[in-house]
């Protein structure tokens, strides 16, 4: 059953055709696993059986984040190893603390966080294959985006709240919102305010165009990753059809990289006053002989909102529901905000960082709902022994169990624990939600942990804040929507819908 959940849940496109590809896809798995890289830790989920693997492989598409649990549960005492099977490989854990600071501290042409993220998504069909060694589009996001957190702030409220605004309809009454489409609008057009200004990020139709693309590129780059080498690139063909949607996606964007070039062709160093977006820092970042033409610098565009509309748009979700079902936790939060709001004398990226009970229910929300099960993806490059002598061949997949060490102990929803923490001498700064650790994964860890992190908790706190000074909200049945799994990505329940009404005390 789980292939045709697969195929279904994959799939907008014919699914005749999307069967046979993930058949064959199962079939170079089979030859993958025996003949390929075969990595001696336990399996978990692998009945016995020549066609153990692939039942597990299977498996995966629906059980990933239970089998890696089981995993962690059975090995981590021992601080073992261990393996679940998934259609394009093996996946291997180690559970030990050590090993993954190990991980992090291999140096990429070893253990490649870039290429399995490559790998993952087939960049080489998704997008373009430039990406494998230029990756000048971090830099936007680290130094740029970053660095101007605190001038960027007034533009990122004022596209929040008029964005909520022009999508709700909330009055005095219990209204029903479907979070997850808003949500959506409203993270696509913020970050598009950083990344292409006015007008363009309240284009709704470029930002639909921006959804659609960052959905299919996700879906599609996991079938062709399924696909045997030689079939990928008709199987992205026939699935992705990107020059079609490039082609929607250039038309907005295109012309903005084409004027600015020209202008500064035109007026070189003396242009002093240069635009403060996405399309001038990746100008500005774009090394001597990397490839700018206007098709390249698009894709670079495209990566950056597909890095960040769904993480986010599925963290502000999950958060929502969360606090849709503690409702307890309003009034506090609503304090703090206001009392930071009043010292400050506004909002500004300070307040932002004071108000710690916001922080805390936002980092909880991730610890129980990571937007993946598993973070610090590593491809070996070239063979590598781990220091209690685990060998893992080139071409191997090493992972954190990110949402199993999150959740070891069943330690239930507690909105406010990190709040708490943060009080204990010498722990005020390990417990804010951008801190990362091997022990808190959601933004992945050490030298490629999500440069994204900081804007998108911005962001976040300053949604999450409007939402409590203005509105009363609850789940309508009382309950917490249930998560879907899909492989290791884990997403809120987009058909259900919240209860919003006016603040009376606005
Ligand atoms: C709440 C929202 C977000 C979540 C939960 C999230 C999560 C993650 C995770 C888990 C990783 C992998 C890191 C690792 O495993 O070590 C990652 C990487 C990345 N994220 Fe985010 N992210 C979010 C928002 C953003 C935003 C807003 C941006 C862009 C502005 C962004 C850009 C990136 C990029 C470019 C990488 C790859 C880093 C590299 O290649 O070194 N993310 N993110």
């Amino acid at each position: 059953m789980a292939l045709r959940e697969l195929i279904e849940e994959l799939s907008s496109i014919d699914k005749t055709t999307l069967a046979a590809v993930v058949f064959v896809g199962l079939v170079t798995y089979r030859v993958y696993y025996h003949y390929s890289v075969y990595v001696d830790v336990e399996s978990v989920g692998v009945p016995p059986g020549i066609l153990g693997p692939w039942k597990a492989a299977l498996r995966h598409t629906k059980e990933a984040d239970a089998l890696i649990k089981e995993g962690y549960k059975k090995y981590s005492k021992d601080g073992k190893f261990f393996k679940i099977a998934s259609i394009p490989r093996y996946l291997v854990f180690p559970t030990d603390p050590k090993h993954l600071q190990e991980m992090n501290s291999a140096p990429d042409h070893v253990l490649s966080f870039g290429d399995a993220g490559a790998d993952r998504i087939s960049i080489d069909y998704t997008m373009d294959h430039s990406f494998r060694t230029e990756t000048y589009h971090l830099k936007v996001i680290q130094v740029y985006l970053t660095q101007r957190l605190s001038s960027i702030l007034p533009e990122i409220i004022s596209e929040v709240t008029l964005a909520w605004q022009e999508n709700t309809n909330i009055g005095d009454e219990w209204t029903e919102v479907n979070v997850w489409d808003i949500m959506l609008k409203v993270i696509s057009r913020t970050i598009n305010r950083m990344y292409v200004g006015l007008p363009l990020c309240r284009n709704q139709e470029y930002l639909d165009n921006l959804v659609e693309y960052a959905t299919t590129t996700s879906k599609s780059g996991i079938i062709i990753d399924m696909a045997p080498r030689i079939l990928k690139p008709l199987v992205s063909w026939y699935i992705l059809d990107k020059p079609k949607k490039l082609k929607k996606l250039m038309k907005f964007v295109g012309p903005l990289f084409e004027e600015r070039k020209k202008k500064m062709k035109e007026l070189g160093d003396k242009w002093t006053d240069r635009p403060d977006d996405a399309i001038q820092w990746i100008l500005d970042s774009a090394p001597l002989g990397a490839d700018t033409d206007t098709e390249s610098l698009v894709n670079r565009i495209l990566f950056l909102n597909f890095a960040a509309i769904h993480t986010t748009s599925i963290s502000i979700t999950q958060a929502l529901y969360d606090l849709a079902v503690h409702t307890d936790l309003h009034n506090p939060l609503k304090d703090e905000i206001t009392s930071v709001i009043a010292e400050e004398g506004g909002w500004t990226k300070q307040g932002l960082t004071k108000m710690k009970k916001l922080d805390s229910v936002l980092k909880e929300s991730q610890r129980m709902n990571n937007v993946t099960s598993i973070a610090m993806m590593r491809k070996a490059m070239v063979p590598y022994t781990f220091s209690d002598g685990t060998f893992i061949p080139k071409g191997t997949w090493l992972c954190a169990p990110a949402a199993a060490i999150h959740k070891q102990e069943e330690m239930q929803y507690d909105g406010f624990r990190w709040e708490r923490l943060r009080k204990e001498e010498g722990q005020a700064a390990k417990h804010q939600m951008v801190s990362t650790s091997v022990e808190y994964l959601s933004f992945g860890h050490g030298r490629h942990a999500c440069p994204g992190r900081f804007f998108a908790a911005n962001e976040l706190k300053i949604l999450v804040a409007s939402i409590i000074l203005n509105y009363e909200f609850k789940s309508p049945t009382g309950e917490r929507p249930k998560n879907g799994h899909f492989g290791v990505s884990c997403v809120p329940d987009r058909g259900v819908n919240m209860l919003f009404r006016k603040r009376k005390d606005v």
